[in-house]
Order: C-alpha cells, then structure tokens, then sequence
C-alpha cells in the first residue's frame, strides 16, 4: 500500500493535547492546533501527524494549498430514513403554527408507503449530502415505521450506511395505538425490542420523552422503555426537554443515557444532573431555527463543567439541514460558543456519545475534512458559504 503525505495544511485541529502550546485559552489548547503542519495516510490510517518540516519521505504526495483540515464532523442525531415532505408544516409553523410532534404521522405514513429501494435511494441521497459537507460519521434512527416489520425496515436499511444505528420505535405512539398507549409501550418493550436485539439491528435506544406532546412520551412511559433498552444491553439515548421544561434531561441522567439531546429548557436541577452525570448534553440548535423555539444556554452547562455535543437532528419536521457547519455557525452566534467550542463539540463531542473518538494523530482512522480557509474559525465567520468537504486521500 501506498503512503500519501497531506502537505500545505494551514491549519490542522487533531483534537490532541498534546499540540497545546502555552498561554492557548483552555478552548483552543483542547483542540491541539498544528499550523504549517502536514500528515501521513495509508489505507485509510493516520500513519504521521506532525509540521511540514518534520514530514517523512512518502511514495505520494497531496498539497492542500493553505487549507485548513480538521477531524470529519461527528453528526450524532439524525433521522435520515423517511419519504415524504413536510415544507408545508414548515411554512405554517413561519406563520405561526406551534411544533408539537403531530407532524411526524405524516411521514409515518409516507415512509411505511414506500419500497425498500424508494428509501434507500432518499437515504443515500441524505448520506452524500452530509458527506459533502464535511461529516464522516453519522448516527441514524429509526422512529418512522412504528410497527414491528417497518422499524426492523428502516433499522436494516440504516445499518448498510452507517453502524451506529439507534431504535427509536417510541418516537410517537402511532395513530391506531392513539386509544391503548400502553399497549404501544408494550410493543416497544416487548416484540419491537426482541427483534432488534436479535438481529442485532441497534445499539442503541432512544424515547422522544415530552409531556407536552400529547404524541410522544411521558415521563412513566420513557423509563419503562429506557429500563427495557437498558436491560436488553442497548445504550440508551433521549429526547429531552425540547418543547419545554421536563423530566427528560433528569431521567436520561439517571438512567445512565450516553445523551440527552436538545436541552434547549433546562432548570437548575436539569444542570446538576448533567454535571454529576457522564450524560453528554447533545445540542440540536437548527431545531430552535427550524420551530423559533428559544435557543438552548449551551454557556450554562460549559460552565458547569458538562459535555456538550453538537448535531443536526436532520429530519423531515423540527430540522431539515444535514449542514454541520450550519449548525457550528449557529452554535457560535446562537448560543455564544467560541468557535473552538463548538468545533470541538461537533467533532470530540458528538463523536463520544457512540463510543468514538474524532482525533488526527497516529494510528487512527483518517477521517477529515478539509475547508477553503486558512483557519476553523471561518467555519462560523463565513456562514452559508460552502468551504467543506470531506478530506478523501
Ligand atoms: O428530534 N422531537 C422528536 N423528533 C424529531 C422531530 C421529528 C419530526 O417532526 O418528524 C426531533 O425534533
Ligand atoms: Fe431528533
């Protein structure tokens, strides 16, 4: 196998400590900048990391011009397996029109609708659109099949782009379990859950868990679901406290969830739990563009010390952008993350709610992307303008 060298790389974020260099603000030393840098691939693996000077004799050689190169985004919370279309739901709610969940039965209905190769076709679609703008690695959930043989569907087609691929039978309880809930909880917990487990479809599991929402789940239903995940061996994931204050972000803590995602309300409590928590507070700011919902204090949990993830939560309803640096830009003039924050929480910190890491040093996986800028910050200076792509060596 061939060796390449990446050359010219302006600026490189390994994510590495090691790079820090003294008198760094904490934000930026975390990302263990390099400049002037390059770095050695074969086979798809980081063989070198280093600057230009340093650089080992290779076979072949790549020149990135100045360009800036960072880790591959990490988009931790997709729901990328639908068909259908909801623009008109999006454009009431611009007029008007609250968010509460009732939308999702109509992709419900047009994704159980489709063929096989009708959704895998949308999917793939979805999957290079991301990949073109700089993210490598991808959760995906189900959450719109709601019957047995279509959640096992939309799992098993996720599961040809990507392996991280998580449950979400209870998204919402479908229309004809509208007058039996508990017999849906029952599904979920019972049949729905063998089957993933025995086909090994998910491993992990989610609950759109939102008292508000008379189509989602309350906070009893969630932890019968998130118990029955946990006991089945699957890690668990929440949708928490996205259409108000609730019990969602206290009870993922509680349960051990490896995220809770939006947390755009939260209490002080909510706060004391993350922190005391090792649950990552995943924040999903294209859903409060998306539904004009306030935008979530991502400055609160830093300051308290938790883990904060950033993703797309790209789907047909509250969020239809698979743009990671979209959300980077958000994040920053938003939420008041310095851009080394929020890089940071797009890559290492999405990446650590699926049991990855997102770092450019020897022997990890070459997963990158590379952005016509000379350094991350234009990520969010430069918002809307196409700079990324994924780093193909
Ligand atoms: O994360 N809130 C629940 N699920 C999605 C929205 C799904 C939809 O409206 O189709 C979300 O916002
Ligand atoms: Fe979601």
């Amino acid at each position: 196998m061939t060796a390449t060298l990446v050359d010219g790389i302006g600026e490189l974020v390994t994510n590495d400590p090691a790079w820090a260099a003294p008198g760094q603000p904490a934000d930026v030393a975390r990302l263990g900048l390099v400049t002037g840098a390059a770095l050695v691939v074969e086979s798809g693996r980081i063989l070198w990391v280093g600057p230009h000077d340093a650089a080992p004799d290779t076979d072949s050689r790549i020149d990135l011009g100045g360009r800036a190169v960072t880790p591959g985004f990490v988009d931790s919370h997709t729901h990328l397996v639908y068909a259908g279309d909801r623009a008109g739901e999006f454009a009431a709610r611009m007029a008007g029109t609250a968010y509460d969940g009732g939308g999702i039965a109509t992709t419900v209905r047009a994704t159980r609708a489709a063929t096989d190769d009708e959704l895998r076709a949308l999917l793939a679609a979805r999957v290079a659109e991301a990949h073109r703008q700089g993210t490598t690695t991808l959760e995906i959930k189900s959450g719109y099949g709601l019957s047995l043989d279509d959640e096992l569907r939309l799992l098993r087609l996720a599961r040809e782009v990507t392996p991280h691929v998580t449950f979400l039978g209870a998204h919402v309880v479908p229309a004809e379990y509208a007058a039996d809930r508990a017999a849906y909880v029952d599904l979920v917990t019972g049949p729905m859950l063998e089957a993933v487990v025995e086909q090994g479809a998910a491993s992990d599991l989610d609950v759109f868990c939102e008292p508000r929402s008379a189509h989602a789940f309350t906070e009893e239903e969630s932890r019968e679901i998130l118990l029955a995940g946990r006991a089945a061996g699957l890690r668990l994931r929440v949708h928490g406290n996205q259409l108000g204050p609730g019990p969602g972000v206290r009870l993922a803590c509680k349960l051990g969830a490896v995220s809770v995602d939006h947390c755009t309300y939260l209490d002080d409590a909510d706060i004391d739990a993350l922190a005391q928590s090792g649950t990552v507070a995943t924040l999903l700011p294209g859903v409060e563009f998306s539904t004009r919902h306030p935008y979530p204090d991502a400055r609160r949990l830093l300051a308290a010390g938790v883990t904060v993830a950033l993703a797309t939560d790209c789907n047909p309803g509250t969020c239809n952008t698979s743009s990671m640096p979209f959300v980077i830009a958000l994040a920053v003039r938003e939420l008041r993350m310095t851009p080394a924050e929020a890089l940071y929480a797009a890559t290492a910190g999405s990446a650590a709610t699926l049991g990855r890491t997102a770092r450019v040093a020897a022997g990890e996986p070459a997963e990158l992307a590379v952005h016509d800028a000379p350094h991350h910050v234009h990520l969010a200076y430069r918002p809307g303008v196409p700079l990324t792509r994924v780093l193909v060596v």
